[in-house]
């Protein structure tokens, strides 16, 4: 499963700290959080290195579609957490995977999993708004999930854009937006958040729904998200010169409140780069 968002702890407002400032809190926690995380993903799938050596794709269908043939392409993955489920994924459909994170805990939990595998991925440490590492016009696919952590998505569209080769595409998927700031209640949908107010969002993992079933976390490291809306979006990436080429909205394959049901849970986009 995909798209997953953390469902937000304790939410706060704080007053503006700057973006070195702000990444350096996430790294900190996400540090610390790695290595629950990928052994809560292991106790979600026991047969985890099983199912990935043996061929096994754990990804939204949708995205699989949008992607196309992906055999033999370099693809890109931005946020591959330590257990780097959809970077195997991809790997595993055929395509030449690069996976970044900016957590250096995340990358060595992912290298381990992936010797467990017997993968080939290339597993760097980078910050998905710059990318610093990866070297220009060096990937046909750069896929971007969990926006929702990155500050800057206008300097993190000119990062993917610039590593993609000409002709390369990328593939941004996202909770979407407009019903992320929505909640079914016994009263029906609530509105739970201004949609033009896009400061920062300070929460902890405590209490996430992946940790509450697979063995509890109460670390309280804060964290920030950061909510795009659907014009920030667009607009970051087609203020790089990417071509957007589609757009869909889909809903939750998995069970969802009757209202909720009826609206859009996720938005992708595909976007390419020119041949000059
Ligand atoms: C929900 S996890 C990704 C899960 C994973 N891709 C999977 O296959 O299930 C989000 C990831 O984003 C990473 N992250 C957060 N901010 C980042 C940034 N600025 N640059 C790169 N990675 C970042 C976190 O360390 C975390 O691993």
């Amino acid at each position: 499963m995909i798209f997953k968002g953390i469902v937000r702890g304790m939410k706060e407002t704080k007053s503006s700290l700057t973006k070195t400032e702000h990444l350096e809190m996430s790294r900190k926690a996400w540090d610390a959080y790695h290595p629950y995380y990928t052994s809560f993903k292991l106790k979600k799938r026991p047969d985890f290195h099983r199912f990935f050596a043996e061929g096994g794709v754990e990804l939204n269908d949708v995205e699989v579609k949008l992607a196309g043939d992906v055999k033999g392409k370099k693809l890109l993955d931005i946020c591959c957490a330590g257990d780097a489920a959809q970077a195997f994924s991809w790997e595993n459909l055929g395509a030449k995977v690069v996976a970044c994170d900016f957590s250096p805990v995340a990358i060595e939990l992912a290298k381990r999993n992936a010797e467990k595998i017997g993968s080939r991925i290339e597993f760097k440490v980078a910050d998905a708004q710059i990318l610093a590492p990866i070297a220009d016009n060096q990937f046909d696919i750069v896929y971007a999930t969990y926006v929702c952590w990155l500050e800057d998505l206008v300097q993190a569209a000119r990062a993917w854009h610039r590593i993609l080769k000409p002709g390369g595409r990328l593939l941004l998927s996202l909770n979407h937006p407009v019903v992320e700031s929505l909640k079914e209640t016994d009263r029906g949908l609530t509105v739970t958040r201004d949609y033009f107010d896009n400061s920062p969002e300070y929460s902890s993992f405590t209490g996430t729904p992946i940790a509450d079933e697979y063995g509890g976390w109460d670390g309280n490291l804060p964290i920030v998200e950061f909510f795009h809306s659907l014009a920030d979006v667009i607009n970051a990436i087609a203020g790089t010169g990417l071509c957007i080429k589609q757009m869909v909205e889909t809903r939750a394959p998995e069970e969802q409140s009757p209202l909720l049901s009826r609206l859009p849970k996720y938005v992708a986009y595909v976007a390419g780069k020119e041949v000059s």
